[in-house]
């Protein structure tokens, strides 16, 4: 019998949406092989399920499930789908190379969504439902069935929807607050009463799935736990459409330190979740709000004067949980430009990385490249040449040289050489600063014609040399793309950033044009 039919309720499984919820949010596209990065990450963080896409939104999305399928050997790897018939052969073919394969199956269930979206009667939702999960249930054991927009849902009707697809061979029945509408209590008691009174509720694992509008979806998350909930979907980072999906971290660390009110935890190792956190801000050129619980960089920092004393007496007078529980480290000198091969493996084991979740000789090339820059590696930089660039080998820009000349007495000029399909292109241009000239120029080599929205750069480690991590949101019409470029001069590091964000616009441009058929409403 596999985990998910143990019959116990003794942990709350966690369900992983960064590659799908979260990836469809803007800006947050990945490649397959950042795709398959973050999901050795979510590997090696224990987690119970991986949804690794809509493999029918898009052949690409098809050929992103089918790698992390065959990538994954631990959790559960799952493809969303509609009702429809090519919709649930598209996801099965996606998941058949997997150890625990899955379908996930949802339909609406609120009656402004039957009316305004799906034009279906509320029996017709339930003959759908319950088609497309004993159609399912023919090939694939594990299935989930959602109803989109729960929360917002008749109680009595979900009841009767649950129950017939409890009866067609769901395993997993998930109540998602799509909207981000729900407030704590009305979750919890909405899970008390869908499991006494579905029919057949004790055969299935109950699950939450909520957005964070209101800003609630954690402490929704938790409340669906204090109802009865053993699985909890949720993304690395909290990202996902609007405001997000419920954070990953702050839930596990929740349960985690807050076992005394609980009762129930996780089968995460919290250990990874630095490192998950960082794998994902790398990949997607996100770069996470200082406050941020768990894993931002103000976390665990305590400025205050009264605080440090306490701290410094004490470290729980301030402290619930410690750094290193969720796998932070201090950012020490590690190694220098002798190290060799047995001192950067043995410092990234101590860093927690995973021996699968990195391409170990590329790693050291990277680092053999930045310690002769640099000379002294701290674990920041070492994190940042572990997690590399996952950058798609078949990418159409490649930035080949950045050149620039500046000056007290007058604008600066920067020359930039990219080779677009393999061709080598050059342009000049002048600017309001270094960085301004630098985009003009890829503008005028590439003809990609963007808008800048947003920029960051910021230091990884102390001093002049250190690596710079830039960051920048460009936009084309209703197409938003992160890009971000690692470097120890901040003018290559922007310009690495501004090229790996066109990139990214065109593997959106592709699956947007090309491939998603665009009257189908997709979640
Ligand atoms: O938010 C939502 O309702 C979803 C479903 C497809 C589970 O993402
Ligand atoms: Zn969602």
């Amino acid at each position: 019998m596999g985990k998910y039919r143990d019959g116990s309720n003794d942990w709350v499984r966690i369900f992983d949406t960064t590659l799908r919820d979260g990836e469809q949010s803007p800006g947050c596209t990945m490649n397959v092989d950042e795709k398959l990065a973050v999901a050795r990450q979510l590997e090696a963080l224990g987690v119970d399920v991986i949804e690794a896409g809509f493999a029918a939104a898009s052949p690409g999305d098809l050929e992103s499930v089918k790698a992390v399928a065959r990538a994954v050997d631990g959790p559960v790897v799952l493809s969303l789908a509609r009702t429809r018939e090519a919709d649930i052969e598209t996801a099965l073919r996606a998941v058949d190379g997997a150890k625990s394969p899955g379908i996930h199956v949802f339909i609406a269930t609120s009656d402004i969504h039957l009316r305004y979206k799906l034009g279906m009667s509320r029996q017709e939702v339930i003959d759908a439902a319950a088609w497309a999960v004993e159609r399912a249930s023919r090939y694939v054991d594990y299935i989930e069935f959602s109803a989109e927009d729960a929360s917002r849902s008749d109680t009595d009707y979900l009841c009767q929807v649950f129950g017939e697809v409890i009866r067609a061979g769901a395993r997993v029945c998930n109540v998602p607050d799509t909207t981000g509408y729900g407030v704590p209590d009305k979750i919890r008691q909405m899970f008390e009463t869908l499991r006494a009174r579905t029919e057949s509720a004790d055969q299935v694992i109950w699950s939450t799935h909520c957005h964070n509008d209101l800003g609630l979806a954690v402490a929704n998350s938790l409340a669906a736990v204090e109802g009865g909930a053993r699985q909890v979907e949720c993304t690395i980072n909290g990202i996902g459409e609007r405001a997000g999906n419920t954070a990953l971290e702050e839930v596990v660390m929740a349960l985690n330190t807050r076992y005394d009110h609980f009762v129930i935890n996780t089968r995460v190792n919290a250990k990874q979740i630095y490192l998950a956190s960082q794998t994902l801000s790398k990949m997607i050129g996100m770069t996470i709000a200082p406050t941020k619980p768990i894993v931002g960089a103000n976390a665990f920092a305590h400025e205050a004067g009264i605080h440090q004393d306490g701290v410094l007496k004490n470290v729980r007078t301030y402290e619930i949980m410690r750094p290193e529980d969720v796998g932070r480290i201090s950012n020490t000198l590690v190694l220098g430009k002798h190290s060799g091969r047995h001192a950067f493996s043995k410092a990234l084991r101590e860093l927690g990385f995973d021996p699968r979740v990195i391409n170990f000789s590329d790693a050291f090339t990277r680092f053999k490249l930045l310690a002769d820059k640099k000379g002294q590696i701290f674990s920041e930089d070492l994190i940042v040449v572990a997690i590399g660039d996952e950058s798609d080998a078949s990418q159409r820009f490649v930035l080949e040289d950045v050149r620039v000349v500046a000056s007290l007495h007058g604008d600066p000029e920067v020359a930039v050489t990219i080779s677009i399909d393999g061709k080598s292109q050059s342009a000049t241009a002048t600017g309001d600063g270094l960085i301004d000239a630098c985009y003009e120029a890829i503008k005028k080599s590439t003809y990609v014609y963007s808008v800048l929205e947003g920029y960051q750069a910021k230091g990884l480690t102390g001093g002049t040399d250190a690596l710079g991590e830039v960051s920048v949101l460009i936009r084309t019409g209703e197409i938003a793309v992160r890009g971000r470029g690692n470097h120890t001069d901040v003018v290559m590091a922007s310009a690495l950033a501004y090229v790996d964000a066109i990139n990214r616009l065109e593997l959106v441009r592709l699956v947007t044009t090309k491939n998603r058929r665009s009257n189908d409403p997709v979640p």
